[in-house]
């Protein structure tokens, strides 16, 4: 475990001085909800980072944080190769709060003894609050709470008492000489009751934190800071999407450096239905971006033909819109800089802090890029969680139609056309999409679903249509809710409306019999089928 914590841990180098000092660091043990805790403590106005747990405590103090959390992770304290923080943030004087695996690498740290449990916790349990901690400050005494352990405290370190319990274990400790405060459960999942309140009391009651993280302090700030770093010449292109990521992180840079930034808008071929043009007059009209239009489809979906290996999908299609950017580019003449929409958990989610072995897919505008690429990134929005992003887009004053659009992958369709992409099989699938996300907005659902969409699978099965048997293919319907895309739980659609979608499709869309719904959670799904 300790060593696949690589020292190029993607969340690294995001770290700016001057947005955490006052804020949190979470030193990141490789835990499920590590994400969630940073999510949870902007949420109340406070920077938070993520860095790897190794990180020194010199780098860490570099940082000038209010505190530091110890996120949870999936080992045990005692196994030899335990992910292990900088023992010395224990001794910094700075609050310290250990959430989970966090907990029991405190508790061992500092003569405590951690055990394999009898009883493992996982889900609810109850929690009992003793008085007088700071951490429950305004709590009721009794808590539902989430647990994930089979390690518990055995025994307490000197100077720490028990401030919490469960039936089975001791839930909460703390040294408040020493500003230590520990969890066992997990406060930033919303299981928990009163989660946020217990992440409050240590971020403002404990460690003082100041509520400063802003969408228009960091609009300020990033703006300042694109300028600087292109200068008074430089110049950059910028990839829009449609999507809401790419033209917030547009938006920013044009308020940086105006039309020395030139948007380039690609038609991948792997778009909705009348996507292209329709969004081309919006970024322009709209936005007032300068906007080139690039329509490169048979581009695409030449190097697409024969592949089915979704991985392969995805790389050649990074490929050629890398390519396709280049040229465009190297027509504007000098241009030194890309801007991308990337956000956090694309971040995250393509350089596992888990390791190279658990990455899941790579997200072209991550991953996949090539290695001889002739500009230097500008990622804006790499420290952002999407609602951050749709809340800064308000700030800037983005239309409502682009702000609440829901995200689209940038490989497009292809992942969604299972198998072979082409162009028939795209037109089908188009025809579906389009009727989804009519009839989910006509039932007024658009805006409360993360995703709603159509996936065309490459099984056929049979059926009957007008006494004649049919062999047709299947569309699997794919909508679920979700906070961030890290996790989503499939969307509980009332059936008339799975019934009025799944009959259009079968009538509407050419050689499609069956439709299916897909009632699979991430994990362990994942939201798109490729
Ligand atoms: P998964 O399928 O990994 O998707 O659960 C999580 C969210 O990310 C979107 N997605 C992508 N976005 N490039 C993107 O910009 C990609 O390659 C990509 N793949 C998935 C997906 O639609 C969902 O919202």
């Amino acid at each position: 475990m300790a060593d696949i914590l690589k020292p190029e841990h993607p969340a690294a180098s995001l770290a700016a001085p001057a947005r955490t000092r006052g804020g949190i660091v979470v030193l990141d043990f490789g835990g499920q909800y590590t994400q969630l805790i940073a999510r949870r403590i902007r949420e109340l106005g406070v920077y938070s980072v993520i860095l790897p747990c190794w990180t020194p405590l010199e780098e860490v103090e570099a940082l000038e944080p209010a505190g530091v959390i110890l996120s949870g992770g999936p080992a045990s304290v005692y196994e030899p190769d335990a992910p292990l923080c900088d023992a010395k943030v224990l001794e910094a004087g700075k609050p310290v709060l250990g959430i989970c695996y966090g907990l029991q690498w405190i508790a061992q740290q500092l003569g405590g003894k951690v055990e394999r449990a009898e009883r493992r916790e996982y889900g609810p349990a109850e929690l009992n609050v003793e008085e007088g901690s700071k951490l429950f400050e305004g709590l009721p005494p009794r808590l539902r709470i989430w647990n994930s352990h089979g390690d518990h405290i055995a025994a307490l370190p000197p100077g720490f008492r028990a401030v919490g319990m469960t039936a089975n274990a001791i839930a909460a400790a703390e040294d408040p000489a020493r500003r230590i405060y520990a969890v066992q459960f997990h406060p930033e999942v919303r299981h928990t009751d009163r989660g946020t309140d217990l992440l409050r009391n240590f971020v403002f009651g404990v460690c003082g934190a100041e509520a400063n993280w802003t969408p228009r302090a960091f609009a300020e700030k990033t703006v300042e800071e694109i300028r600087a770093r292109v200068g008074e010449e430089g110049r950059a292109v910028c990839g829009l999407s449609g999507g809401v990521d790419s033209a917030v992180a547009a938006t920013l840079v044009h308020r940086a450096i105006g039309n020395r930034l030139t948007c380039v808008f690609v038609n991948n071929g792997l778009l909705r239905r009348g996507e292209f043009w329709r969004t081309l007059e919006g970024l322009r009209e709209t936005l007032g971006l300068k906007v080139v239009g690039v329509d490169a489809t048979e581009r695409f979906l030449e190097p697409l033909g024969g592949v089915t290996d979704p991985e392969e999908k995805r790389r050649r299609i990074g490929e050629v819109f890398i390519r396709v950017f280049e040229e465009e580019a190297r027509k504007l003449g000098r241009v030194e800089f890309l801007v991308q929409g990337t956000l956090y958990p694309d971040v995250i989610e393509s350089v596992s802090v888990r390791g190279p072995s658990a990455t899941i897919k790579t997200h072209h505008n991550v991953g996949g890029l090539p290695e001889d690429l002739e500009f230097e990134l500008i990622e804006p929005l790499r420290e952002l969680f999407k609602d951050e992003v749709r809340r800064l887009g308000a700030e800037l004053g983005l239309p409502a139609e682009i702000l609440h659009r829901q995200p689209f992958p940038g490989p497009g369709l292809a992942v969604r056309v299972l198998g072979e992409v082409t162009l028939e099989r795209l037109e089908a699938l188009r025809v579906a999409d389009e009727i989804v996300e009519q009839e989910v907005r006509r039932a007024g659902l658009y805006e409360k679903l993360w995703q709603a969409f159509a996936v065309l699978l490459p099984v056929r099965t049979v059926g009957v249509m007008g006494d004649q048997r049919s062999y047709g293919y299947v569309v699997a319907l794919r909508a679920v809710e979700s906070e961030d895309g890290m996790t989503a739980d499939w969307a509980r659609l009332p059936a008339e409306l799975l019934e009025r979608i799944a009959v259009r499709i079968v009538n509407e869309v050419a050689g499609v019999n069956r439709v299916v719904y897909d009632v699979s959670s991430k994990p362990p799904s994942t939201i798109e089928w490729e």
